[in-house]
């Protein structure tokens, strides 16, 4: 198949952007904008370099790509960075996601916004689409801000609620905390979680795909993207350390508020994933499932 549909892909060396690109296909002509050069070059990609993502450089770049849709994953995502750095926060999650929704809503485009699950307040799961938010922290309080600046492109909006990301990096780098926790296990050393927490993790292959789905289909409004399982971080982590080959006694519990600076967290914001279910061809897994689908791709590397 020819390339045909422009997409354009933002933080593109980062964990979620890394899996979209390795698994666009042809079906789309590839632009990722990234504020550095490519963690991992590949042909078909066009790598644009913007390193002010301030309104007029970006201005003059989506001029000269005209995307026709725009997967946004780029963002200040580290919860206590963002409490903080509270003007740096606003000025990349709210601010520059208003520029590209000025920006679709003037050439037509559509946009495909990544939100999260912890903009609810934990108290309420597990939460469905229509849920009301209730940010308990300044990361969360940004992109509720930027979901509303972005429902206002209406028809040609998706916002895309991620529940807790797992994967090892597809392309490039970014935020995986699975990663970091593996490089622990190897060197001997034990893995503090929060106990109390509960989530619904998706693995960083099926959010890649199902945000592709979401880009080229018709879609509009708000989806959770999330696994088929609520679990607490601690058995999360012990899971994982069972299916990696390590032992559960490397895992330790943590109980709330025990480390200096840490944002407030959300006690469970398990996500309600019955309409990506009912809508989206891309399945959404167990967490064995999804274990199962990141140890494949990653005995099978992208090329
Ligand atoms: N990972 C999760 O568990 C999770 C859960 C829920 C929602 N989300 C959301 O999903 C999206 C992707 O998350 P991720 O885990 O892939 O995050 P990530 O690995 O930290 O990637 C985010 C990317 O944003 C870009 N970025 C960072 N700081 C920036 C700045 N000051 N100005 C402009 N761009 C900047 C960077 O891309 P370049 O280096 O290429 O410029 C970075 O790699 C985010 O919107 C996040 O809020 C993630």
């Amino acid at each position: 198949m020819i390339a045909h549909r422009k997409l354009l892909v933002t933080g593109a060396n980062g964990f979620v952007a890394g899996s979209i690109l390795a698994q666009a296909g042809d079906y789309w002509q590839l632009h990722a904008l990234s504020r550095g050069a490519s963690l991992a070059p590949r042909k078909n990609l066009r790598w644009q370099v913007c390193d002010s993502l301030s309104a007029a450089p970006l201005t003059r770049l989506f001029h000269e790509i005209k995307p026709e849709v725009v997967i946004h994953t780029a963002a200040l995502a580290d919860i206590d960075f963002c409490q903080a750095n509270p003007a740096a926060a606003r000025e990349v999650n709210i601010e520059l996601t208003r520029t590209l929704a000025n920006l679709c809503a003037d050439s037509g485009g559509k946009l495909v916004f990544c939100s999260t699950d912890t903009i609810f307040d934990g108290e309420r799961a597990p939460y469905k689409e229509a849920d009301v938010p209730g940010p308990v922290n300044l990361y969360a309080e940004t992109k509720v801000a930027a979901e509303q600046i972005v429902s206002a492109l209406g028809t040609r909006a998706v916002i895309a609620r991620l529940a807790l990301v797992v994967g090892l990096p597809v392309l490039g780098a970014g935020n995986s905390f699975l990663a970091r926790m593996i490089a622990s296990f190897k060197d001997g050393r034990t893995v503090g979680v929060p106990a109390h927490e509960i989530r619904t993790p998706v693995d960083v292959i099926t959010a890649g795909r199902a945000l592709l789905e979401l880009a080229a289909g018709d879609h509009h409004g708000i989806f959770h993207l999330a696994g088929s399982e609520r679990l607490n971080r601690f058995e999360m982590a012990q899971r994982i350390a069972r299916r990696f080959g390590f032992s559960e006694k490397l895992v330790t519990a943590q109980p709330p508020a025990t480390t200096p600076g840490r944002a407030p967290r959300p006690r469970d914001v398990s996500l309600a994933n019955a309409k990506a279910c009912a809508t989206l061809q891309t399945p959404m897994r167990t967490f064995d499932d999804a274990l199962s689908l990141i140890l494949e791709t990653a005995a099978n590397p992208a090329t």
